[in-house]
Formats: C-alpha cells, sequence, structure tokens
C-alpha cells in the first residue's frame, strides 16, 4: 500500500521568487561572508517593523544570547523568562551561567501572567537581586500583553528581552510583534512563518547597542589589519546566500499570515463546537498570525485524549505536537524557580496536558487540511 503523502507541522513555504535572488547573490560572487542582501534583508526587517536597526544573525537563539551579552546577564544573576516556550528561549541563559526564573502564562493569551511577574519582581527586590533582564516570548503566533509587563519592567528598571521568534507579523495595540522590547527576537528557522532555512535576527531602537552586537558577532575584531582582539566573540552572523532567501520570503509575509489564520478558522470552524475542545484565544489587543493552530483538548470532557488524536494522526502520516512542555518541567531546569499565574494555578502546566498543536503549515492545502480534519473529528467521536 502507498503510504498518503506525509503532512508536517510547519514546513518551509517557498514563494518562488528565492532561487532567483540566490542567483543573483551567486552571479556576483556574494556567497560569503556578508554582501547586499544582508544589507537589504536588515534594512527590510526594520522598516517592516518599525525598529531603529536590525542584525540579521545564523539564528534566532544567538540573537537572545546577544542581547543577554549586551545586559551583562553574566554568571551570578538572574534572567527572569516565560516557562511556556522552546527551550531556545532559556538556553541562552545558561550560556553565561546566569540563574533563569520561570514566569508562567496567563489563561487567555497563554503568554506570560503579568501577575505572576510582578510577584517575582517583589520578591527579587526585597532579596537585594533584581534579575538583568526580562525574556517575555510571544507564543504560536501571538503576542503577549505587553502594555502591563512593560509597565512592570518599567516600574522595576528591568529591561526587556521580546522573543518574537513564533509571532513575526502578528501586532500588538498597532505595532509590530518584536518591536516593544529594548531588543527584539526573530527566527526565520525552517519551521517558522518565514525562513531562510535557518536564520534570525536582532532587533532594536538602540542602535549603539546593536552595533556592539555587530561587532560581537563577527568575532569581536577590532579595527586593524592584522584583527586585534580583546574580548571572544562569536560567528553569529547570516549568509548573504540566506538573506536572499529571507528578502523573497518577507516579500510574501502578509500571505503567509492570511493562510495561516485561514487554516486556524477552518479548525475552529470544523471541531471548535465539540464538548471539551477550546481554541487558542485571540485577546482584542491585536492580530495573531496563528503560526501553529493551537487547542486544549479536556480529557475529563472529551472521547479521546489529546495524545490519541496525536498518534492517530501518525499512524495516518500526520505530524502534529503536545504545546510546549514548560520550563519548569524539563530535567534540565529541575529546580529552578517559578512563578505560578496564581496560588496553585499553573496555567503552563495544564495547557502542556492538554495543549494540541496541528498541521499549520501556510501551503496546507484544502484536502490536506481536511485530511486532518476527518481524523481528528472521528477519533473524537468514537475515542
Ligand atoms: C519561542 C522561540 N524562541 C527561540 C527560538 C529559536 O530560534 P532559532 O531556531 O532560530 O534559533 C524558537 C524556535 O526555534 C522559538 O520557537
Amino acid at each position: 500500500m502507498v503510504e498518503p503523502k506525509r503532512i508536517y507541522l510547519s514546513p518551509p513555504h517557498m514563494s518562488g521568487k528565492e532561487q532567483e535572488y540566490v542567483e543573483e547573490a551567486f552571479a556576483s560572487n556574494w556567497v560569503a561572508p556578508l554582501g547586499p542582501h544582508v544589507d537589504g534583508f536588515e534594512a527590510e526587517l526594520s522598516s517592516y517593523l518599525g525598529t531603529g536597526g536590525a542584525l540579521a544573525l545564523n539564528s534566532g537563539t544567538a540573537a537572545i544570547h546577544l542581547a543577554l551579552l549586551l545586559m551583562d546577564a553574566g554568571r551570578g544573576e538572574r534572567v527572569f523568562c516565560s516557562a511556556l516556550t522552546f527551550a531556545a528561549t532559556a538556553n541562552p541563559i545558561l550560556y553565561g551561567g546566569a540563574e533563569p526564573i520561570f514566569i508562567d502564562s496567563e489563561p487567555w493569551s497563554w503568554n506570560m501572567s503579568p501577575g505572576a511577574l510582578e510577584r517575582a519582581l517583589s520578591d527579587t527586590k526585597r532579596e537585594g537581586q533584581l534579575p538583568k533582564a526580562v525574556i517575555v516570548v510571544n507564543l504560536y503566533g501571538q503576542s503577549a500583553d505587553l502594555e502591563p509587563i512593560i509597565e512592570l519592567c518599567e516600574g522595576y528598571g528591568i529591561p526587556l528581552i521580546e522573543d518574537a521568534a513564533e509571532s513575526f507579523g502578528a501586532t500588538y495595540k498597532g505595532g509590530k510583534s518584536g518591536s516593544f522590547g529594548r531588543f527584539g527576537v526573530l527566527s526565520f528557522n525552517g519551521n517558522k512563518i518565514i525562513t531562510t532555512s535557518g536564520g534570525g535576527a536582532l532587533v532594536s531602537d538602540d542602535l549603539e547597542a546593536l552595533d556592539r552586537a555587530r561587532y560581537l558577532s563577527a568575532q569581536a575584531r577590532q579595527k586593524a589589519a592584522h584583527y586585534e582582539h580583546t574580548e571572544a566573540g562569536y560567528n553569529y552572523r547570516l549568509s548573504n546566500i540566506l538573506a536572499a532567501v529571507g528578502r523573497a520570503q518577507l516579500e510574501v509575509i502578509e500571505e503567509r499570515i492570511e493562510a495561516k489564520r485561514r487554516i486556524f478558522e477552518s479548525y475552529r470552524e470544523a471541531v471548535g463546537e465539540i464538548e471539551g475542545i477550546a481554541f487558542m484565544g485571540e485577546p482584542d489587543y491585536g492580530k495573531s498570525t496563528r503560526w501553529l493552530t493551537a487547542l486544549t483538548v479536556d480529557p475529563l470532557r472529551c472521547k479521546a485524549s489529546r495524545d490519541q488524536i496525536i498518534d492517530t494522526l501518525e499512524a495516518e502520516n500526520i505530524e502534529a505536537r503536545p504545546v510546549w512542555k514548560p520550563m519548569q518541567l524539563q530535567p534540565l531546569y529541575a529546580g529552578s524557580r517559578y512563578y505560578e499565574h496564581e496560588k496553585d494555578v499553573s496555567v503552563s502546566e495544564k495547557l502542556f496536558e492538554q495543549g494540541l498543536c496541528l498541521p499549520s503549515g501556510s501551503s496546507l492545502t484544502e484536502e490536506e487540511q481536511e485530511r486532518v480534519i476527518t481524523i481528528v473529528k472521528h477519533t473524537l467521536a468514537s475515542g
């Protein structure tokens, strides 16, 4: 029997222009190290987001690491971080030997709980050691409720890093996701809404800080013919070839957002009314890209569990995944401090137990989505 074609969670979706731009880079021999596509990509990213500047890097993880270096978040220091995220957000805290403290989600946006953040800030202030930075994550295409978070951070004088790896293209109160913190972090990893196969960017209005990040990201070379070094640098820049891919991708960002939002709505129309199913909301402060369609499956009210749905889809060669395992539950971060949304209410842990991400690639066809929906409905009806 021929196996049905695999449906991935969020595969790369090329526009067709990428090869043309890459060929141009080859023709001009701007293959390495940097080049005009990198400059163009940076200018287009900052213009799209409305930030003072952008630094194109080889990953979003590198962007977080650089932001933390710029804030001197090194050994012995503390950094607050959204609990419900991919480990890439938190790992750079460990690179420099700082201590992560995890902040729970709120139920409506699934993102950082301002209440939990407030308690964490107040406690650490009392202890005489506030964090060097707060990293807020915008999950699955949706911005966190940034206003109260920014207010708290400003009140305590703590800089904010906005991890917009999953929310590029989303908005918050009229501004673009990624443009709100002292630094914004973007990812162009293969599964993101636009991709350079691998890549990322650090964005900011602080051009001096971006210049320092640029220097650190290119081996911290001092201006001298023989390359003078006074501190350790990193090899974090994006190549001109990959920036060419990124520029073609950026041209179609709005189409990609609309496609992902349509996919989300089709899922919601098909299964949103089933008892025990609840789709990730969209608070009225902004527009989500619906990078991944995420929903919860209540085991007490549904005939099938989240894991049964994932297993049944997998048996039909369809990739679906649980919501991120929160950092405080990861063995790597066992014993780390964690602030719940409310006393004895851990929102991120409940979302992890019940949360499901369905295939959401912007290239998903109606027929493919129908295949997914039929299986989900059938599993939910029969258990
Ligand atoms: C929330 C979040 N932060 C950071 C990253 C890291 O980005 P990259 O894979 O480009 O290093 C990712 C995804 O990979 C992510 O989902």
